[in-house]
């Protein structure tokens, strides 16, 4: 049986962090083998909330390097920019015309969107941004998304664009599914739900022992367990959830020496400290490859392009020949 479709993709915004890994990346490299996967770098996207695009390519090649580094693996899955493919503005511009504006301005993403990054007025094309996010996805007729909750409203978006087109002008496109990730994220070192660049609270995939030991050194904890014997929480504790995450066989022990008071945050924070290093130390050597061969680099992307387009052309080919525009 052929393998089903699943397209990922994420906004180049330059390095990842470990939260990218948990919430999405790691995701992709399981299912790389189960699914015929295309990985799709949202470069158009960047502009619904950033006009300025002079660290866009820079931002690109950073972000692909991680991918690489986390194990994906181009030779089995395109790796492509949204850019380079015309026929995404193309499907775009088609779609534009098979949803109300009404179902867009009640998209909960771009409500939060527009709260968190304090938008006055809202731009065309950022109202548009899950219109643009289901022609990534149906041009390459995606089955499935692997994406985290936020998302999930843009993938019933892009269901119930397919769902029209079909119905409009004959059948040609899946209804995809979202993938929910198990591990849904990871908070910042400020003790923020969320990791983020823009709150710069994060740990980078590329961070050096050094600089992983100075940040999680100065990272939150419980802010009652003061002095070293005191109880903690470790339910507050976002240290606690990296030990989770990272650290899984010691979590019981960690969870009773925190808080019965035997064990203090320096102590627990260095063995923290240690397994991502643990982690991220294969990562950091392929990081190192990558980046001393550019020229591979950006040969994947010349490859992945070459391989996207060709399905591409296909869907449009038959888009234009449903719509009798041929
Ligand atoms: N909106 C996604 C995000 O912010 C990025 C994205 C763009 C995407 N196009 C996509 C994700 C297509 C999945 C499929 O994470």
């Amino acid at each position: 049986m052929a393998k089903k479709r699943i397209l990922s993709g994420m906004r180049p915004t330059g390095k990842l962090h470990i939260g990218h890994y948990v919430g999405a990346l790691e995701n992709w490299v399981n299912l790389q083998h189960e699914y015929e996967s295309f990985h799709l770098i949202a470069d158009y996207h960047v502009l619904t909330t950033n006009l300025n695009t002079s660290e866009i390519y820079d931002n690109t090649i950073e972000m692909l390097i991680d991918w690489l580094a986390s194990g994906l693996d181009p030779k089995i899955s395109p790796m492509f920019r949204q850019s380079q493919i015309k026929e995404h503005a193309e499907l775009f511009l088609i779609y534009s015309m098979l949803i109300t504006s009404a179902r867009l301005e009640r998209n909960p993403t771009l409500k939060e969107q527009v709260r968190d990054l304090n938008i006055e007025n809202v731009i065309y094309g950022h109202l548009g941004y899950p219109v643009l996010q289901s022609a990534d996805i149906l041009l390459y007729k995606g089955e499935a998304v692997p994406v985290g909750e936020d998302q999930v409203p843009h993938v019933e978006i892009t269901r119930e664009i397919a769902r029209k087109f079909n119905n409009q002008y004959g059948a040609v496109f899946p209804e995809p599914e979202p993938l929910l990730t198990k591990f849904a994220r990871l908070p910042g070192l400020d003790g923020n739900a969320k990791m983020s660049k823009s709150l710069n609270n994060t740990v980078l995939l590329s961070d050096s022992e050094e600089v992983i030991t100075k940040k999680i050194k100065k990272a939150v904890t419980d802010p009652q367990k003061i002095r070293r014997n005191d109880p903690g929480r470790p339910e507050v504790c976002l240290i606690f959830t990296y030990h989770k995450r990272f650290n899984e066989a010691e979590v019981p022990e960690i969870e009773t020496g925190c808080r019965s008071g035997a064990l203090g945050c320096v102590d627990c924070k260095m063995n923290c400290v240690s397994k991502l290093n643990l982690f991220l130390e294969p990562m950091r050597e392929k990081r190192n490859y990558y980046e001393n061969n550019l020229d591979e680099v950006k040969d994947i992307l010349t490859d992945g392009e070459q391989r996207a387009k060709a399905v591409a052309e296909d869907t449009m080919n038959e888009v234009h020949q449903k719509m009798n525009l041929g």
